[in-house]
């Protein structure tokens, strides 16, 4: 019984239109990262950093699951083995594809955080600077996704799910931002075989056993057809 543990990020997204982040036209191109997801950027202009999840939450509601995402809900559905999905991504496609277990090592766009009492909800359409927390009602209340410098979520699971892995399959991930790029790497030391599917070769391309170039909306389906016929 193959138990899987799939990496997303966003080029699995990038077909239903939300921008990927080191393209030529990606968000930090338009943004600098220093400003909208630091902590100190935070700090320095909470109402630029909401304007900028804002508007990546409008994406997000407009957006839509595409066949990569459908194909992973159908994996994880159909398959007779454990199927662990972990993305970097903020929003919630895999979700709404219907996928029931995801982990968002990033965080949620669809959530928000109090950082004085760490409550979590479900964010409004629009988040405001200082709007109190329903809990506690201080205004210290954020967009609940990680920020460069901070740690990311779920790591102490993380490492545990790499290991029991037969198969680590990254998708749509330019393996530029630890310690998620190091994943296939922790995978492959604990015996699993391991496949990217990107659409050109990702920074860590030469640590997989495999590696497919294309888009995410063909290769996954494909793939996970290739699973689910044996
Ligand atoms: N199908 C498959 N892959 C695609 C597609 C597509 N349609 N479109 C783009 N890609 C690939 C790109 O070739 C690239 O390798 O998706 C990857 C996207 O890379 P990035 O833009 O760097 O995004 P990601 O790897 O998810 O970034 C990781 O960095 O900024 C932080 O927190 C942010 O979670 C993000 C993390």
């Amino acid at each position: 019984m193959t138990n899987i543990v799939i990496l997303t990020g966003a080029g699995v997204s990038a077909e239903s239109g939300l921008g990927t982040f080191r393209n030529t036209d990606g968000l930090w191109t338009e943004y600098d990262i220093e400003d909208v997801a630091t902590p100190e950027g935070f700090a320095r202009d909470p109402v630029l950093v909401h304007d900028f999840y804002n508007a990546r939450r409008d994406n997000c509601l407009r957006a839509r699951p595409n066949p990569a995402h459908y194909a992973l809900a159908r994996l994880e559905k159909k398959h007779s083995g454990p199927v662990h999905i972990i993305t970097q991504n903020v929003d919630d496609l895999h979700e709404r594809a219907g996928t029931r277990a995801v982990w968002h090592m990033h965080g949620e766009l669809m959530r928000a955080r109090c950082a004085a009492c760490g409550h979590g909800w479900d964010a409004p359409r629009r988040m405001r600077a200082g709007a109190p927390c329903p809990a506690c009602g201080n205004g210290a209340t954020r967009p609940d996704v990680v920020w460069f410098g901070e740690m990311p979520f779920h790591m102490h699971e993380i490492p545990d799910l790499l290991r029991a892995a037969d198969l680590f399959v990254s998708i749509g991930t330019s393996g530029n931002v630890y310690p998620a790029a190091a994943f296939v790497q922790d995978a492959a030391r604990t015996g699993a075989r391991t496949l990217e599917l990107n659409l050109e070769p990702s920074a860590g391309a030469r640590d997989f056993d495999e590696t497919r170039q294309g888009p995410a909306s063909a290769l996954v389906p494909q793939w996970v057809e290739e699973v689910l016929g044996r």
